[in-house]
């Protein structure tokens, strides 16, 4: 008979129980990385948002601790506050003394404020929450809310140092609007508006959780644009994804650079797409790396609304991506955003099993008849003659993940990938455009039970999506259709499971 299938991700972050969604207050502080996140601490489904919180001394592993800010009560007894998403900063010094006199950095949540009477939303606005034990227990700021512009889609709040001119700046959304709204801040509490940015892009759905960062261009010392990442549309209509734009940021504007990628045909976004999958959603940065990191480290929700309610785990609901180490690359079609997973994922590798160059004619070849679907795959693919090539992943009698290569695009087809049918949206082929280098596309994939990451061409293109095989089998096989393809330098790294 069959088993329970056994869904639940061994190196991706997931809470013990019950639901989450977004990635919040991801801040680096005193030897720990924090990261919070949008959470129903009764129910796996979404409601009562609280933030849920977790450490990590290296990225990989969590250490799982108590609801950081729940939801809460008003004194009329009917008017509740939900913690929506935002992001965290540490005030070193507590200088702007919103922590304890005596505190020696107080860590300072900005979160959006979903506020409602009676179960009727009423207003939506921007919060403070403050740490004075490193996370564990929050304080709300007796002043709230800290910006109120009467709305109610004005949301996820998204703070950093701006160096240069020695403030606090916070990029937020009007939701509705396709906006991104910029404020700045001496002391965090009080705040002046800077500017707008938008409608552009994709303006199909609503806009969320904004992050704006810094980032590096890969080989080029000391040159860097400012990135300003928005989740919105997707390329595939009926899906949220998120999308990015390159430009500057002058401490008051972000602007476009006319580098910005040009849209790629059958995309018609101005905004750049961000992952190709349907699962990487409300990304946003890490506060404060420690030591000199070659760029920004990106945390996004391994889901799509589209289905998210719907997925067929227990007791949870819910991942966050692998830890994405961000820069830009020079192309032919201006600055490419290239995500690359932390560099350090690599020494979650156990033994590697290789396999020569494999040639195959119109033909399938099994390498692996059982994996447990918790590896690091690497290969090199030339199609060829092939029409269609690539990899048959979690396979069983009945059941495959495709990762294939076809006419100038790398697909992702997971329509037979085990349980589909939990919403009518979630059997999908997903597809990147792929330009082979050499004749050669270069994959990195990371099968995480029900996780699959695909890393193209050192990261210049991403493609996560969510699978649900019911067969334990998890074979693997290698196909060519209609020609000749080549698989080079294939490596298998089985992934020890993270111990939480
Ligand atoms: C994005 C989002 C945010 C909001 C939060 C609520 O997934 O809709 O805009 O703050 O989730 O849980």
């Amino acid at each position: 008979g069959q088993t329970t299938p056994d869904y639940r991700p061994q190196y991706h972050f997931t809470p013990p129980k019950n639901w989450i969604n977004d990635p919040n207050g991801l801040v680096y502080h005193e030897g720990e990385y924090h990261l919070f996140y949008q959470h129903n601490p009764f129910d796996n489904k979404w409601g009562h948002m609280s933030w849920g919180h977790a450490v990590s001394k290296d990225l990989l592993r969590w250490e799982h601790l108590p609801l950081a800010i729940p939801e809460f009560t008003h004194a009329d007894g009917n008017t509740k506050t939900a913690i929506f998403s935002g992001s965290a900063v540490i005030d070193k010094g507590n200088k702007n003394g919103l922590c304890p006199p005596g505190t020696k950095d107080c860590m300072v949540a900005v979160y959006t404020g979903n506020v409602s009477k009676d179960d009727k939303q009423t207003n939506q606005y921007q919060n403070l929450a403050y740490s004075a034990d490193r996370g564990r227990t929050f304080t709300q700021y007796d002043k709230n809310p800290i910006i109120d512009i009467g709305s109610k889609e004005f949301r996820d709040p998204n703070v950093f140092w701006y160096a240069p001119q020695q403030k606090w700046v916070m990029a937020t959304v009007k939701a509705k609007e396709h906006r991104a709204a910029f404020y700045a801040s001496k002391d965090l509490k009080k705040w002046e508006f800077l500017s707008h940015f938008g409608p552009t892009g994709d303006t199909s759905k609503v806009w969320e959780c904004p992050a704006l960062m810094q980032v590096p261009v890969q080989g080029e010392s000391g040159q860097s644009r400012w990135v300003l990442f928005i989740s919105a549309g997707h390329p595939q209509p009926d899906y949220v994804g998120m999308q990015y734009f390159v430009g500057n940021f002058d401490g008051t504007t972000f602007t476009l650079d006319p580098a910005h990628p040009k849209p790629i045909s059958g995309n018609s976004y101005a905004g750049a797409v961000v992952d190709w999958g349907k699962d990487y959603y409300a990304a946003i940065q890490y506060n404060d790396l420690p030591g000199s990191q070659p760029g920004p480290v990106m945390v996004g929700w391994l889901n799509n609304w589209a289905y998210a309610n719907d997925l067929p785990t227990m007791p949870f609901k819910g991942a966050m991506s692998l830890p994405r180490q961000i820069s830009l690359k020079r192309t032919a079609s201006g600055l490419q955003l290239v995500q690359q997973p932390i560099t350090s994922v690599r020494t979650l590798r156990g033994p590697a099993s290789n396999v020569a160059t494999m040639r195959l004619n119109n033909e399938s070849r099994v390498w692996q008849k059982n994996t447990d679907n918790t590896y690091e795959l690497e290969l090199t693919l030339r199609p060829g003659t092939a029409k269609t090539a690539g990899i048959r992943l979690a396979k069983g009698s009945n059941e495959e993940t495709l990762v294939q290569y076809v006419d100038g695009k790398l697909q992702v087809d997971r329509r037979r990938s085990g349980n589909v049918a939990f919403n009518k949206r979630f059997a999908s082929v997903d597809e990147a455009p792929v330009a082979l280098q050499n004749g050669a596309v270069k994959l990195r994939i990371f099968v995480d039970k029900s996780i699959v990451e695909v890393f193209i061409n050192d990261g210049e293109r991403v493609l996560t999506d969510q699978i649900f095989p019911t067969e334990t089998a998890g074979g693997i096989e290698l196909f060519a259709e209609g020609g000749t393809a080549e698989f080079s330098g294939l490596t298998l790294w089985p992934i020890k499971p993270v111990v939480r």
